[in-house]
Order: structure tokens, then C-alpha cells, then sequence
């Protein structure tokens, strides 16, 4: 009898966690990488957050909580969708837990029989397919078009709605291609969806705040508020606040379907952490002006390495709208040989290859599309600037 039940070979690694992973190794063997593999920003955590979670600690804030958040952090969840998303709902409808990724988790966990199908734009974040073949349902992989800034049209969507389709995915922002949706697109979208009362749709607003050239965020519950009550919109103060490490994610949703993830996250980890939980309402309730401060420095950064980027022989890149990466297509280099001999006949062999050049990237086939790869701009100029220049002699080495 196996060691490991079946389960476990679903729950598979991230490209991203790989290639993150591969550059702390050679990295302690003693190798100079630049890892734009991890989707984090890299500034600190708000001192004011950091404050709130000195004093929780010291009042005793260090015990048990409800399982899906105190009633402190589910007010300032609610006060949040309400003033930056017009979005009502109650504390009833809303449901914390460690990490945007735990929620997700828990919504499809709670929700998905064997057979039962998730559609996800491609390209989009590897989490959606990974989480749904772990809980026994079938990512459905909807194209979309670059010339579309890779984002769903009504027909593509309407055409993928099978009867055994149960969610459909959003993000926008979008990890990996930095799509963002306008509110009429997403209006656009919902007259497709208004005809598919079966379906459900996770709205990922966890990039809200990292959007560039003026953009204005919208989500789905907000501007078609008709299918609210099948949609889960997921955040969390991981990206914009860079609290990666705190580990805490939040939703709203209906009701039914919040009691079923906090039954759920009941009988795993139960509640987020206690002082986590106190940090993200001062968080949520505190300040924004770092915020902006941050989304400007993003989008200078994005400035600096797009073109960049994109004047690379064989690549090709669109600049993108929000989140902090852009997908590169790697397209022109299949084919080519490097000087070691081998022959680029994916994007896996892409990143294999830049790897050897000191360059630490996710390929797009956990995306959904091929022959791409993901670079992560959340890292210093100067790292952009030398992971460039690394790119562009690798590829001056092709033959
Ligand atoms: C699109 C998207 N959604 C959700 C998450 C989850 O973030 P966290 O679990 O840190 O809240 C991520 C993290 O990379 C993401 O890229």
C-alpha cells in the first residue's frame, strides 16, 4: 500500500514556487540569480500595521477566534467593500482566512463534486486549476486573445458555459498578463451571465490597488449587484498593504456558501491568526496614502522594463494595465539552440535556459498558455535592470 493517498499527487508546486525555490539553491551554491519568480511586493509592512499588532499581542489578543474572523476585522471588512467597492453586505456574508489562496480554497473545496467544472481564463493564475483538480473538478481552460489584452469576451465566455460548469474566474487586475477589466466589460459580461443562473463566479479583486495610468477598479458584485448573490468576491492585504507573511485573505459572498467555507476551514486550520487579524483591520481601516505611493513606484517600474522587454529579439510583451507582471511571449525563440546544445522546444526549456543565465522566472504552462513566461517587476531597478541585460545577452547567444 502507497505511502500517499491519491490526493496528494494533486496538490501539485507552483512554477513560480519552483523557480523561486531553484534560485535559492544555486543561489546558496553560490550562484548570482535575480529572482523575479514571487508574486510579492517587495516593500515593508506599514509601521502603523506593525504597531497594531504590537499592541493586540500585549492586550491579550493572542487566543481562539471565531473561525472566520472576529467580529472587529468582518466590521472593517464590510466597512471596505462598501467605501472602495460599493458593495453591502453584512458580517454574515463575509469570511476571513490565512491568505486570499486559503479562501479560494476553501470555496471551491466546499463547492465542487467530482466532474464539476471551473472556467478560467487563460492565461491566469496557476492556483485556479491546482485547487480545482484537488478538490475533484475539471479546469476548463477558456481562451482569450492578446489582441483583447488577454480578457474574456462575452462570446468566448458564452460559448465555454457547459451545463457541468459550476464557477467561473475573474481576476482583474490578472496575474500573469496584468489584464484589467472596465466596468462596462464586466457589464458586458454579466448579460452572458444573467442567462447561466446555474453558474457561480469568483471575482479575485487581491490587485485592486496596483493599477496604472489612472485606471478606475470595478468588480462584478458592484456593477452587476443582480448576480451578487452568487458571487464571491475575494481580497486580502497581502499585495496591497505587503503583507505577504501575515498570511490573511478575506470574501464576500452569500450566505449558504460562507457557512459552508468556515465548516470547512473549521476542520483545517480554524481561524487566521489572531494578531494577523488584528494587523488587517488596522490595515483596512488605517491610511492609503503609502498605498498610492507604491502603485506609483509600480507603474515606474513597469515603465522601465517593458520596453525593455519587448525590444528583446524573439520576445514580445503588451504593457500591462495592473498587478505588478508582465507575460512575455517567448514565441520567436522556439526552436533555437543554446550554446550548451540544447534545442528551446518550450517554455519550460525557456526558463530552464534563463535560469542558467542567472535569470529566475515561472514559464506560462501553469498559466494556461504556452510559449510565455511571467517576470515579476515587485523587485528594485537595479535587479530589473541586470535581469534585462542577462535576458538580452541569452538571447544573443541563440542560434
Ligand atoms: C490572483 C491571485 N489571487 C490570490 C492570491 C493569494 O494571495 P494570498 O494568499 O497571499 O492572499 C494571489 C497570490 O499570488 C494571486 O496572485
Amino acid at each position: 500500500m502507497p505511502l500517499l493517498a491519491a490526493r496528494v499527487s494533486r496538490a501539485r508546486q507552483s512554477a513560480s514556487a519552483a523557480a523561486a525555490q531553484r534560485a535559492r539553491e544555486l543561489r546558496a551554491a553560490g550562484k548570482s540569480i535575480i529572482e523575479l519568480a514571487q508574486g510579492e511586493p517587495d516593500f515593508k509592512t506599514p509601521d502603523h500595521v506593525i504597531e497594531a499588532a504590537h499592541r493586540a499581542m500585549h492586550a491579550g489578543q493572542t487566543h481562539y477566534t471565531p473561525v472566520d474572523g472576529t467580529p472587529e476585522l468582518k466590521a472593517a471588512i464590510v466597512a471596505k467593500f462598501r467605501r472602495e467597492n460599493g458593495i453591502e453586505c453584512k458580517p454574515e456574508n463575509v469570511s476571513a482566512g490565512a491568505g486570499g489562496k486559503q479562501v479560494l480554497f476553501n470555496a471551491l473545496m466546499a463547492t465542487l463534486d467530482p466532474g464539476d467544472e471551473v472556467l478560467i481564463p487563460a492565461p491566469s493564475w496557476v492556483a485556479y486549476a491546482d485547487i480545482t483538480h484537488f478538490a475533484e473538478g475539471v479546469p476548463v481552460w477558456v481562451p482569450t486573445q492578446p489582441e483583447n489584452g488577454f480578457k474574456l469576451t462575452p462570446e468566448g465566455l458564452e460559448k465555454a458555459i457547459s451545463k457541468k460548469a459550476k464557477w467561473l474566474m475573474l481576476n482583474s487586475p490578472s496575474n500573469p498578463s496584468g489584464a484589467v477589466y472596465s466596468a462596462g466589460e464586466l457589464r458586458a459580461l454579466a448579460q452572458v451571465l444573467e442567462r447561466h443562473p446555474q453558474l457561480l463566479i469568483i471575482s479575485d479583486d487581491m490587485y485592486e490597488h496596483v493599477l496604472f495610468d489612472g485606471r478606475e477598479f470595478a468588480t462584478l458584485a458592484a456593477v452587476a449587484p443582480q448576480l451578487a448573490p452568487r458571487t464571491l468576491t475575494v481580497n486580502g492585504v497581502s499585495k496591497t498593504f505587503a503583507m505577504t507573511g501575515w498570511r490573511l485573505g478575506y470574501a464576500c459572498g452569500p450566505v449558504e456558501l460562507i457557512r459552508g467555507m468556515a465548516r470547512l476551514q473549521a476542520q483545517s486550520s480554524l481561524n487566521p491568526s489572531s494578531v494577523s487579524q488584528a494587523a488587517a483591520v488596522a490595515a483596512l481601516n488605517g491610511p492609503m496614502d503609502i498605498v498610492h505611493a507604491r502603485n506609483a513606484e509600480f507603474q515606474a517600474r513597469r515603465d522601465f522594463i517593458v520596453p525593455r522587454l519587448a525590444a528583446i529579439p524573439g520576445l514580445s510583451c503588451e504593457s500591462p494595465h495592473g498587478a505588478f507582471y508582465v507575460y512575455v511571449s517567448c514565441e520567436g525563440w522556439m526552436g533555437k539552440r543554446t550554446p550548451q546544445g540544447t534545442t528551446l522546444d518550450d517554455d519550460a526549456a525557456v526558463t530552464a535556459y534563463l535560469l542558467e543565465n542567472g535569470v529566475a522566472l515561472p514559464n506560462g504552462a501553469g498559466y494556461g498558455l504556452s510559449p510565455y513566461f511571467r517576470v515579476s517587476f515587485a523587485s528594485a531597478l537595479p535587479n530589473l535592470e541586470e535581469a534585462c541585460r542577462r535576458i538580452s545577452a541569452a538571447a544573443a547567444a541563440l542560434r
